[in-house]
């Protein structure tokens, strides 16, 4: 039985199929990823506190879903945070949360981000690059990193490997970007009953700087 709508999507899969399977799992996710004892969310702002002094530092939820992030980054004192999902209805959640003063539609890799260059101080992006997402998203996430900014991200440990199959590694590895920081962290709860490894029981947690 499949744990989530995510089972069969791989490397083949298109942003438009994807975009539709959060659109319908909008309504249920949260929920769902709760049973299954998810905490990326958790651990990603607990980094991003460890990076930042400043309560005002200017963060950006890139595929923030329903906004469980956001809502950790508020629980820990941050003020000034922007949601954005490639998924309108998913979306719809994260604005309901409250948590964060602005929310906009981004299909990274294919558009735009909304926002001037150097806007943003730190980018979280948790549980999205499991699937293909094209590589120039990485060029858009720079241009609004201000100089010195984070880029604070998940990797499946199949995908953040030295075979590198979606080239994450070989974009974030340029003169663009340093390397910070990573560890490979336990997931906990039910994951660890994952027959179909629908899921990994670890992720890596990878924190780049904008030189
Ligand atoms: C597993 S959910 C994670 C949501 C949230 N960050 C969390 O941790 O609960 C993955 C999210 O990434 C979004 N996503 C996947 N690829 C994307 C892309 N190329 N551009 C924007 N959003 C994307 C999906 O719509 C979905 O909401």
């Amino acid at each position: 039985m499949s744990l989530t709508p995510l089972e069969g999507l791989g490397a083949n899969t298109s942003l438009q199929q994807l975009e539709k399977t959060y659109d319908k799992w909008s309504g249920k996710y949260e929920t769902d990823m709760i049973s299954l004892g998810y905490h990326g969310p958790g651990t990603v702002a607990k980094i991003v506190r460890g990076l930042f002094d400043n309560d005002g530092a200017r963060i950006l939820d890139m595929a923030a879903g329903t906004g469980m992030a956001g809502q950790e980054l508020r629980k820990l004192g941050f003020t000034s945070i922007h949601a954005s999902d490639m998924s309108t209805q998913i979306l719809e959640q994260a604005k309901q949360k409250g948590v964060y003063d602005k929310v906009f539609r981004c299909r990274m890799g294919e558009d735009s981000i909304e926002g001037s260059d150097e806007s943003y101080d730190c980018i979280t992006i948790v549980g999205c690059f499991s699937v293909p997402v094209p590589v120039k998203a990485f060029q858009e996430l720079n241009r609004v990193l201000s100089v010195g900014g984070y880029l604070v991200v998940t990797f499946r440990p199949d995908v953040w490997t030295d075979q590198d199959i979606y080239q994450y590694k070989q974009a974030l590895n340029s003169a663009e970007w340093r390397h910070v920081s990573e560890s490979l962290e336990d997931f906990h709860g039910v994951l660890n009953q994952d027959k179909n490894e629908e899921f990994s029981a670890k992720w890596f947690y990878v924190v780049y700087q904008k030189v």
